[in-house]
């Protein structure tokens, strides 16, 4: 593991924020979780506008702009050297006195570390992820915006919890309308006659930059996509099921509350488009 810290390197074992960061304190900051292959970021460009809007949604300006977070980018990813990385670029409101008040924090801390990330099995790819409904749901715009990638993600963390401990891989999150809203840090899509589905952002999802370079290889291909409002019955009744994200990749879903999908069967779409994200990854 690599570690940056404000710009310098710090060893990855003696790597740490101090205790008054309200990052730790509040998940007061904003973070990206970033494909790498051969030190170079895959779709740097729209990590960092998201990172951008994100932390301009939260009044806290990211230090240097774009431009310094793609040079430490580029340090991390030298660090690391060739092959496959996983990035996490993150911006905390930094250090502050225990009270909540943001304006009191001294300046927001930029960390970035490459790493290697296996966030599901050869095997589980293969057989597709099980996936639970969870109680828990996406919050809607004006409580904790979804389009955000704060460092808040306690209701992913107990969604994904609740998936756990139900001996699930994964766990499937609704909005409080009931709505597809995303897996827990994944984007959830359908594939139905041949036509692929993907819930809008205003249902909860996370404008993903794998769902975004996955739309595109399927247009590429000649294939329909539609982003569109789904529900549980449209998941139940797909012919393919699949989640995307930067550390999860194309990843089938087998099934939904115990009840088989896609006839239990990898479908040819999702296969086609999981191995395009890999050559893409790799160009
Ligand atoms: C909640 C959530 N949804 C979706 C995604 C997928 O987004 P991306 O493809 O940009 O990694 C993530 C990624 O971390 C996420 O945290």
């Amino acid at each position: 593991m690599k570690v940056f810290i404000d710009g310098e390197p710090v060893e990855g074992a003696d790597a740490s924020v101090p205790v008054n960061d309200h990052g730790l304190l509040y998940g007061d900051g904003v973070f990206e979780g970033i494909r790498a292959f051969d030190r170079r970021a895959f779709r740097l460009d729209l990590h960092l506008e998201r990172l951008g809007h994100g932390a301009r949604a939260l009044h806290l300006e990211v230090p240097g702009g774009a431009a310094a977070m793609r040079e430490v980018v580029q340090k991390v990813l030298d660090a690391h050297g060739d092959g496959d990385a996983y990035l996490r670029l993150i911006v905390t409101r930094g250090a502050g006195p225990l009270g909540i008040d943001p304006t009191q924090c001294e300046r927001p801390r930029v960390i970035c570390i490459a790493d290697r990330i296996a966030l599901f099995s050869d095997a589980q790819r293969r057989a597709g992820l099980s996936m639970i409904t969870s109680s828990v749901r996406r919050p809607p715009a004006d409580v904790l915006d979804p389009r955000v990638k704060t460092l808040n993600y306690l209701n992913n963390v107990m969604a994904r919890g609740e998936a756990r401990r139900q001996g699930a891989d994964e766990a499937l999150m609704l909005n409080l309308q009931g709505q597809v809203a995303e897996a827990t840090v994944a984007n959830v899509f359908v594939v139905r006659e041949g036509v692929l589905m993907t819930p809008p952002t205003s249902d909860g999802a996370l404008d993903g930059i794998t769902r975004r370079a996955v739309l595109e290889l399927a247009a590429a291909r000649g294939i329909e996509t539609r982003v569109q409002t789904l529900g549980r019955m449209d998941i139940f009744g797909a012919d393919e099921c699949f989640m995307t994200g930067s550390g999860a990749g194309v990843v089938r879903i087998a099934s939904l509350d115990g009840e088989a999908l896609s006839r239990g069967e990898p479908g040819p779409i999702t296969e086609q488009l999981a191995s395009a994200h890999q050559q893409l990854l790799r160009a």
